[in-house]
């Protein structure tokens, strides 16, 4: 048990998918798992961990936003020994060729700043993917006939942003989408040798304003959560 974690030590997989919403950990637990146990639920953030194709794996909520991230993904990590940490979420789209539904496997991720910046002061250091769960990512979703965009994102800090000026930036230089979760995922996961990845869906998109309904919603969440499987255990 930690702070956040109700889960005893053994309950937690090495291999955690991390949705956001904590109701999607559960949807994806009860859909793709064997067996599925719920592990945490302190302060609503549901975990469980159940097996896939005879893995065993947990899939516990991060919430919103780096600093809900970082909390969860630092007890993980530093706590219950999490190995691999794929989150599986919805972005903004921002270029015009990256279209809603899209899946979107994030390379790298600018930030303004991440829970970890204080430590690295005027560097801007680049949070990357692993490249071998990437590689399979890529593979799992050309199996199921998807074409991945692969590239940067940007984790933002805000989801009711005031400055146009900087997504215009982003823009100009070739970032695919916008979430709020990524970079600080990657940082943890480099700073303790542990693999990470971000596999997001497009669920809505900057320039054009469209969205998603929720219907859609589920089926897209389905690829991702199958990929990310895949990714993790090939
Ligand atoms: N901004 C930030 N995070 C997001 C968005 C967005 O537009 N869409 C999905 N996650």
């Amino acid at each position: 048990m930690t702070i956040h974690i109700g889960a005893e030590k053994g309950q937690i997989a090495p291999t955690v998918l991390m949705p956001g919403d904590p109701y999607r950990a559960r949807w994806a637990a009860e859909t793709f798992l064997d067996d599925a146990q719920l592990v945490n639920e302190t302060r609503g953030m549901l975990g469980f961990t159940g097996t896939w194709n005879g893995h065993t794996v947990t899939i516990q909520g991060s919430g919103m936003g780096m600093p809900s991230l970082s909390i969860y993904v630092n007890e993980l990590i530093r706590d219950y020994d999490a190995q691999t940490l794929i989150r599986i979420g919805s972005c903004g789209g921002m270029q015009p060729q990256v279209k809603l539904r899209d899946i979107i496997l994030a390379m790298t991720s600018s930030t303004l700043s991440t829970p970890s910046s204080g430590i690295f002061r005027e560097l801007n250091y680049a949070p990357v993917a692993d490249w071998e769960l990437l590689r399979n990512a890529v593979a799992a979703c050309e199996a199921k006939s998807i074409s991945p965009h692969v590239g940067g994102i940007y984790s933002s800090d805000v989801f009711y942003d005031e400055r146009p000026d900087l997504n215009k930036e982003m823009v100009r230089h070739g970032i695919l989408g916008v979430e709020m979760e990524a970079a600080e995922l990657y940082t943890l996961a480099a700073r303790y040798g542990r693999r990470a990845l971000a596999v997001l869906t497009v669920s809505d998109h900057l320039d054009t304003g469209e969205a998603l309904p929720s219907e859609d919603r589920e089926k897209s969440f389905g690829d991702m959560v199958e990929i990310a499987l895949q990714a993790a255990f090939t």
